[in-house]
């Protein structure tokens, strides 16, 4: 993908370099325009070196040769400008082109990120207000700014977004939407099954599947619901999250929603018992062993599986296995009766948290497929399957 990534005077350009960093690591062409001011706080060469191409502040630099401007903006795939102080904004929106981020902008078709950053009571100003009103009038799209520390030391909505933050928006603003229109179930992270207030029987799960799932879907224009046990990962921005504690709660929360969605996946990894008699007060210790009587969770795939809410409804499981993992996994893909499965290793040290997948992902038509990768790409294979079953 090529980028254009313009940068305003605001001391928030700092935070830019570590994006245009991440941009270029992951393969991006990214190409970077400085206004004159901004050029007081980070140097071209910062993101010339970061980004290993020529950096422009004027119209009449040539990154790409003879009117750039020109090129960069017919050519590029998006545009994001981080910081968009307040005078940028304005010229921007007033349609000036007396430098390079907003000539390229005039030209640009193709969509614009802003992420602003200045004082609040910049932010808040009419004279700002309205320019940003004009600017999403006009097709552009902001990120942030957020509230907390701003560069005069006090609190208040004006800070930058974080690289990541913006990064994530800009994933969601180039995806193609293959899923508009489509309503996305999806369950993600552990469930605690509490014996007393402070103590619970659960798993390593870390929902960090799940909400890579609910990341692309959303990136893809699905409108999705996340029915989240305890996550030690962020939830994406744009989705309807519910969050759950055990078993028992996830099972009514899911079949409350599950008339309602086109494809449920479930990558939660949900206690299969749950201890029988909670009780209100904390167990005292003991110097002898203790034994508790364990009641079996219901199985909320298999019962999505059995009870199938709404016809052509595409359903998605997960199988965790320490061994034999296509062989389970298509016996769990017959008994739960779902459409797709995706079969992976776990361990003590294997299969939780942001590692790599390596599995297989069974399919009801019989199309297994080996699958391997960190959880976004998994998320994307995975996607890419129910897509080709929502369209046959
Ligand atoms: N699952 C579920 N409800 C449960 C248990 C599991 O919905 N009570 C779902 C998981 O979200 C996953 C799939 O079923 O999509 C398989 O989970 P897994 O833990 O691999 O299998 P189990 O059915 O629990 O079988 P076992 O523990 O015997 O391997």
């Amino acid at each position: 993908m090529r980028l254009v990534l313009g940068v305003g005077a605001g001391i928030a350009a700092y935070k830019t370099c570590e994006l245009a960093s991440r941009l270029t690591q992951d393969g991006h062409e990214v190409f970077v325009c400085l206004t004159r001011e901004a050029t007081r706080f980070v140097t071209p060469l910062t993101f010339s070196a970061l980004t290993h191409r020529p950096v422009s502040i004027e119209v009449g630099d040539e990154p790409l040769g003879p009117i750039s401007h020109v090129t960069l903006a017919r050519t590029a795939d998006l545009m994001v400008v981080a910081p968009a102080t307040a005078d940028l904004i304005t010229r921007l929106a007033e349609g000036r082109a007396d430098d390079m981020v907003t000539a390229v902008y005039l030209g640009m078709r193709a969509p614009v990120l802003l992420a602003p950053a200045m004082e609040a009571e910049m932010w808040s100003h009419p004279a700002v207000v309205r320019q940003v009103e004009q600017l999403r009038g006009d097709g552009v799209v902001f990120v942030g700014p957020e509230d907390g520390r701003l560069a005069s030391g006090l609190q208040g909505r004006g800070r930058m977004s974080e690289p990541t933050r913006i990064r994530d928006q800009i994933d969601r603003l180039v995806t193609p939407k293959t899923l508009q229109g489509r309503s996305l179930l999806i369950t993600a992270g552990p469930t605690r099954e509490f014996f007393d207030p402070v103590r619970f029987l659960s798993n390593p799960s870390s929902g960090s599947m799940g909400t890579a799932i609910t990341r692309e879907a959303r990136n893809r224009g699905a409108r999705v619901t996340l029915v989240h046990g305890p996550l030690s990962v962020p939830i994406p921005d744009g989705v309807d999250a519910m969050p759950v504690t055990s078993a028992l709660e996830m099972e009514a929360a899911v079949m409350e929603r599950a008339a309602g969605a086109d494809v449920i996946i479930a990558s939660a990894a949900v206690s299969d018992w749950r201890p029988k008699g909670r009780q209100s007060e904390k167990v005292k210790k003991q110097d002898a062993a203790i034994s508790w009587e364990m009641l079996p969770n219901p199985d909320i795939l298999a019962r999505l599986g059995r009870e199938r809410a709404r016809a052509g409804q595409i359903l998605v499981g997960f199988a965790a296995e320490t061994g034999n993992v296509a062989e389970h996994g298509r016996e769990k893909l017959l008994h739960k009766q779902v459409d797709l499965l995706l079969a992976n290793q776990v361990g003590y040290d294997r299969g939780f948290g942001p590692a790599v997948v390596d599995g297989v992902l069974l399919s009801r038509t019989g199309a297994d497929q080996p699958v391997a990768g960190d959880k976004p790409t998994i998320a994307r294979l995975l996607l890419d399957a129910v897509e080709q079953l929502l369209t046959t």
